[in-house]
């Protein structure tokens, strides 16, 4: 069991007493100001696993964090979740006039492995057209603030979003931040979440837009900044490397990939349908969990390469309902694990069991941290382009029809053994037969011999004795 020990991550740091540092110290004022959990000891014996994460001066006393959606939605869910263990946990995503946001109902729609609309089986695909949080922001802020006064050793994340405005991001980033959350996830990436206010998606598709919200952001924000990326896109590398380098300090990947879950053939409705009205929605769950890897393999390989020098982050998310899907992001890169529609389907208390899975999967490999393997398979050596895969299978497939042509040669030349010996002993057959044949023929011809012989003296005697 893990115990939580109150623990800063910057104490006695001369960080602490510089005060409100210049906009050049951006960077490092946003770093180790706020306290963390942490695991205790294992067991006697072998050293437990230890889940602990440290990065951008924050420490989680394990890597899964509770995504943005309903599972962060108001103060009761997450000091659940805080209660259930969860490393950290991001808020249901925030802007300055929840006025503005009508959630209608039924907004989701879910996918059954087996034949499609089949009800009985295990749900693979979530869509949801669900908005941003509709609950007043005041209320939203007054949560976070009891929250942090309840746990202070615990990891908040504000997720916010707003117009394509200047004094409302900044408005918001001011008021968010009064609370004592310790970091900001910035929803770039909802996709349906009015895109005609410029929002979500509608910023995350567009780089030049992005560029200019981020630097809005980062000139306010006085806690770590993640910007949550959308799949929706071409190259997820191209907005997620001008978040970092706008002064993000970390990347989120991926929310909801655009989807329509299916057509009602009765009604020809497309699916979920309010009142006969529909609009595409966001698709999660297991059923997106390869395609989060493959966006969050190309942030991670893009992030070593070009921002490797700093304490950037890389939270994976999409389709985790195990340890061993969390453990598949971290080899990539991840230094956090986010989860929504696993919580939504199984629960809170499914980090403890998330936990004990990546344990299980830490002591098989003997890793003693998720430092130990975190980005391990990031450039795996078999992993390559599909062209230089295709170009490694021609060789294959030459060699392998040389070795055929090998085999195919030796089959002959076996074969031309075979007659060879075959007609050798049918040959030696009938030499020994003939053999015995002239050995019969000579035995005859010797007893003709011996009669004719025998003949011949029996005629000299006659003539000798005149008889
Ligand atoms: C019902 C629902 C509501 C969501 N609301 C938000 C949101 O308010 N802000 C946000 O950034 N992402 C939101 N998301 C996206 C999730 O945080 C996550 O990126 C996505 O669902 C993929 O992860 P998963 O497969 O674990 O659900 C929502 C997802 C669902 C299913």
């Amino acid at each position: 069991m893990e115990s939580l020990a109150l623990r800063s991550s910057f104490a006695g740091s001369p960080l602490l007493e510089l005060g409100r540092p210049a906009r050049a110290d951006l960077r490092l004022r946003r770093v180790g100001l706020r306290v963390a959990a942490s695991t205790a000891a294992g067991e006697e014996g072998a050293p437990e696993p230890d889940l602990m994460v440290r990065m951008n001066g924050l420490e989680l006393p394990n890597p899964f964090v509770i995504a943005s959606g309903p599972p962060g939605t108001n103060y009761t869910v997450m000091k659940r979740a805080f209660d259930e263990g969860w490393g950290a946990v991001i808020s249901k995503t925030v802007s300055l006039d929840a006025a503005k946001v009508v959630n209608v109902t039924p907004r989701y729609a879910r996918l059954r492995a087996g034949s499609n609309g089949s009800v009985k089986g295990p749900i693979i695909g979530w869509e949801n057209i669900e908005l941003i949080s509709d609950r007043p922001l005041e209320t939203m802020l007054n949560e976070f603030k009891q929250l942090k006064a309840e746990y202070p050793d615990r990891i908040l994340i504000a997720s916010i979003m707003e117009e394509f405005n200047k004094a409302a991001w900044q408005e918001l980033i001011e008021q968010v931040e009064a609370t004592g959350v310790d970091a900001l996830e910035i929803n770039f990436s909802c996709p349906h979440g009015m895109p005609e206010r410029k929002m979500g998606a509608a910023v995350g598709q567009d780089c030049a837009l992005l560029e200019e919200v981020c630097g809005w952001i980062n000139e306010k924000a006085t806690v770590p900044v993640w910007a949550k990326m959308t799949p929706n896109i071409t190259d997820i590398t191209q907005p997620a490397r001008v978040a970092l380098k706008s002064g993000c300090e970390g990347v989120t990947a991926i929310n909801t990939i655009m989807s329509v879950m299916g057509i009602d053939l009765n009604t020809l409705h497309p699916e979920p349908c309010v009142e006969g009205y529909s609009t595409p929605g966001g698709y999660s769950a297991k059923a997106v969990h390869p395609i989060a890897l493959g966006k969050v393999m190309q942030i991670a390989k893009m992030m070593k390469e070009e921002f490797d020098n700093k304490d950037y982050s890389l939270s994976g998310i999409g389709g985790v309902e195990t340890g061993d899907d969390a453990a598949e992001f971290i080899l990539l890169g991840a230094n956090t694990v986010q989860v929504c529609t696993g919580v939504m389907m199984h629960g809170y208390g499914l980090v403890k069991k998330l936990c004990a899975n990546l344990k299980d999967f830490m002591r098989k490999h003997n890793f003693t941290s998720i430092e130990d393997f975190r980005g391990m398979s990031r450039y795996h050596p078999r992993t390559r382009s599909a062209t230089q895969l295709g170009h490694y299978l021609n060789g294959y497939m030459e060699h392998s029809l040389e070795l055929l042509m090998e085999s195919r040669k030796y089959k002959v030349d076996a074969e031309t053994l075979k007659e060879t010996r075959d007609k050798a002993i049918k040959k030696a057959g009938e030499a020994s037969m003939r053999a015995d044949a002239t050995v019969r023929r000579a035995k005859d011809v010797e007893i003709a011999l011996e009669e004719s012989s025998k003949k011949t003296l029996d005629c000299w005697v006659f003539k000798k004795l005149r008889l």
